[in-house]
């Protein structure tokens, strides 16, 4: 029996529709969470007297032993059930016989695939945040080692102000921070059961709601059962959220391959996260980056093929709602590995510290650190912004840096140039005097970096029990 539904049938399905309307190809991954579900609901029929004790334990125990035969590898997903639900039921009918058709009693399908999606989605939003953990664990301490490393910021990609590795990584901490905190937000908005609620309209056997979240986990029962069938907002919040994250890791992607460029030189990938070119024999390419800023369009695809899909539907359940599945599978998947491969190509990549530290020094990152030398030394920042304009394009013509001109020649451009200019536009003085909350001067960073892990720590342990 691959069908559950023959009753009131007198015709097969045509092959044709059954091929587009069976959804076992890709909710066959929901094996674990549906007999999940399934166990609850038994247990909860049987203490509620709605089948005996003894046809709950069957069912309990044959549910348990489908679970093992899948996961040892025993039994088989067969392609001829409608969906992951019909596969499970029909299982448990063959080895349990008159029982196991008790068990949907007080259910509907509409309920069981909103309670498998959402158990589904909880485990891998939290196997992401550890994934997102490890991330930011790899980030900080790359953080930790780099406050001393100066490279240029820059604006319009142009050279503008010195900072260091640490400062710049320090950014990308931040937004996996909040990344981080939207998911703590939506596994908190998604943790109520939707079991219960029937097809639409709950059901007449009186069947305990609060005892069936508790089993699985939630924080509770959800309070309306249209809603609960009819609902796929926690999917979209979680692409969404998972947008947001491959939209950084897109960026950190494109600097790390325009640092990795031959004219920038900046980093150096490793041999096993890179890969070479048929042709070109001294290609050694940044495919995780591509790739990863790649796969970021296709999940923002998802989370667009999503909520076009919900836009229009009139409660309750709609099958148009079976097409949640892939988008949903195909974003967590693609953003699970692109935060965990990311992770390891960040830690095992190595950063040209003196290459960086040349190209601040090269780029008139010090020009604002000589005019507010100027404006300390009585100039107005107006005029000395202007003098050193003059100045800037004057070493351009010369192919020097400000710090390459002589005193005397310095006077040309302003009287108040004094011996200590070269002290206060040095690399150095230019990253550790700027010391304001959240800049890069080393000791600033030093603070912050204690803030951050203060933070990862607590938010660590916070994911471990939950
Ligand atoms: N495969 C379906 C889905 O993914 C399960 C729910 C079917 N419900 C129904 N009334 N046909 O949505």
């Amino acid at each position: 029996m691959a069908q559950l539904w023959g009753g009131r049938f007198t015709k097969q399905t045509d092959e044709a529709v059954k091929a587009f309307n069976d959804s076992i190809g890709f909710d066959k991954r929901l094996y674990r969470e549906d007999i999940e579900g399934s166990i609850a609901h038994a247990g909860m029929l049987g203490a509620q007297g709605i089948i005996t004790p003894q046809e709950a334990d069957l069912v309990i125990s044959g549910l348990g032993k489908i679970l093992a035969d899948v996961e040892s590898g025993e039994l088989t997903i067969g392609s001829e059930y409608e969906d992951i639900h019909s596969f499970v039921e029909a299982n448990l009918i063959e080895r349990i016989g008159d029982a196991g058709k008790k068990l949907h009693t007080g259910r509907s399908r509409n309920d069981q695939v909103a309670l498998d999606m959402k158990l589904y989605t909880r485990r891998k939003t939290r196997e992401i945040r550890e994934h997102l953990c490890t991330l930011l664990e790899t980030i900080l301490g790359l953080m930790e080692e780099n406050t001393d490393t100066y490279m240029p910021g820059f604006t319009h990609l142009q050279k503008a102000q010195p900072t260091s590795l640490a400062h710049h990584l320090g950014a990308y901490f931040e937004m996996f921070k909040r990344d981080a905190g939207r998911l703590d937000d939506c596994l908190e908005r998604m943790n109520y059961c939707p079991l219960g609620s029937g097809a639409l309209a709950g059901t007449t056997y009186p069947l305990d709601r609060y005892m069936t979240a508790e089993k699985l986990g939630f924080a509770g029962p959800t309070l309306n059962s249209m809603d609960s069938v009819s609902d796929r907002d926690y999917l979209i919040e979680l692409l969404s959220d998972l947008s947001l994250i491959m939209m950084h890791l897109s960026r950190f992607s494109e600097e790390l391959i325009t640092w990795n460029s031959n004219e920038y030189r900046f980093v150096e990938m490793d041999d096993a996260f890179s890969t070479g070119s048929s042709i070109m024999p001294q290609k050694k390419n940044p495919d995780i980056c591509e790739l990863v800023r790649g796969k970021t369009g296709r999940v923002y695809g998802d989370l667009m093929s999503l909520l076009t899909t919900m836009k229009g539907l009139p409660l309750a359940y709609n099958k148009d709602m079976q097409e949640d599945k892939e988008p949903a599978f195909d974003a967590i998947d693609t953003a699970e590995a692109c935060i965990s491969l990311f992770s390891g190509m960040l830690s095992t990549i190595t950063f040209r510290k003196d290459v960086m530290r040349l190209s601040a020094v090269r780029g008139f990152t010090n020009a604002t650190d000589a005019a507010d030398y100027l404006v300390v030394k009585g100039v107005p920042f107006r005029d000395a912004h202007g003098i050193i304009g003059r100045l800037v394009l004057h070493c351009i013509d010369e192919n020097k840096s400000i710090e390459d001109l002589s005193l005397s020649e310095l006077k040309q451009f302003s009287p108040a140039f004094e011996e200590d200019i070269y002290e206060a536009v040095s690399l150095r003085t230019c990253v550790e005097k700027r010391l304001t909350l959240g800049a890069p001067g080393s000791d600033m960073m030093k603070t912050v970096i204690g803030k951050e892990k203060e933070w990862l720590e607590g938010w660590h342990r916070s994911i471990k029990v939950s």
